[in-house]
């Protein structure tokens, strides 16, 4: 398929090194009865500062890729690079954030969550680590609550401490496989803005797996469209230009309806020329 479409990042430095580059990569479960194939031949690359998105219906293998990415499944073929560095197991560099909350163990404060991970990689002493934490907690707006834990949160702060907790890994790129899935609509709405605010002050770089069209177009500033099972790269599409603002306006919905029809239309029929008309997508058939 064609190049990794140049993406329209936040930072200016587009033209130097992508920090992540993942190449003609495909994954497979291997069971003794059968072998899954997950992805076929899938290509992207992801800026610094970026907010890339993989889209894609279930099954389409976005949560494989993910774990691809973090080092806990390696590619059947092709090959994964971090910072230039071929990606072979998981490290501090990589954080996932999960759609379960309740992967923040409950005998710790929520201050003591977010250390643990700092503690535990030996990134900072005790002294530093409580610091860094504290400074993420206030950057999600959860300062009051570090002593709290995290039963007596709600679903939207949990994610907030969890998001709070691989930030302060300070990681080369953050990974969130469909953090919002489990809240309700309007905290999911909510997460969606906190979370552009807090990148528009930290400029972390993100990778973010969903199946809701919408929320691509919100999160992302470049969405890459997988197709049905086993994944491959349908189209990449430059999607800088919507916010939550963009909601419900026509430019959105038309683009949403476009997405759709790249997603779910025939791999073998031809894209219309209303998919086409577009200088900022390329499509891979
Ligand atoms: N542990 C496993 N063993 C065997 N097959 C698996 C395993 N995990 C996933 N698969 C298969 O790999 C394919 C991709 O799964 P994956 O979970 O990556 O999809 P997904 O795009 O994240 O879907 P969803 O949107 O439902 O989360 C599916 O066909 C799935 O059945
Ligand atoms: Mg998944």
């Amino acid at each position: 398929m064609n190049a990794p479409l140049q993406g329209h990042t936040a930072s200016t430095s587009s033209h130097l090194r992508p920090v992540l580059q993942v190449e003609s990569v495909s994954l497979e479960y291997r069971t003794p009865q059968r072998v899954v194939r997950a992805t076929h031949e899938v290509s992207f690359e992801v800026d610094q500062a970026d907010r890339f998105v993989l889209l894609g219906p279930s099954g389409c293998g976005k949560s494989t890729l993910l774990k691809a990415v973090a080092g806990f499944i390696a590619p059947r073929d092709g090959v994964i690079r971090l910072d230039g560095v071929q990606v072979r197991e998981p490290g501090p560099d990589r954080i996932v954030v999960f759609q379960e909350f309740d992967q923040l163990p409950p005998w710790k404060t929520v201050r003591q969550n977010v250390m643990f991970p700092l503690l535990a990689s030996r990134t900072l002493k005790r002294r530093e680590a409580e610091e860094r934490a504290l400074h993420y907690l206030d950057k999600v707006g959860l300062a009051a609550f570090a002593d709290a834990y995290p039963h007596t949160l709600s679903g939207g702060m949990k994610a907030r401490v969890a998001i709070a907790r691989a930030l302060a890994m300070q990681p080369k790129i953050l990974l969130m496989d469909e953090p919002f899935a489990a809240l309700d609509a309007l905290t999911r709405r909510k997460m969606q803005e906190e979370l552009l605010q807090l990148w528009d002050e930290v400029r972390f770089t993100l990778l973010f797996v969903t199946h809701s069209i919408e929320e691509a177009l919100i999160v992302g500033n470049r969405i890459l469209l997988l197709s049905p099972h086993p994944g491959r790269v349908r189209a990449e599409i430059n999607s800088h230009q919507f916010d939550l603002h963009s909601l419900g306006g026509v430019a959105f919905q038309q683009t949403a309806q476009r997405i759709h029809r790249l997603l779910f239309d025939e791999p073998g029929s031809a894209p219309s020329t209303l998919d086409l008309d577009f200088q900022d997508i390329r499509i891979a058939y």
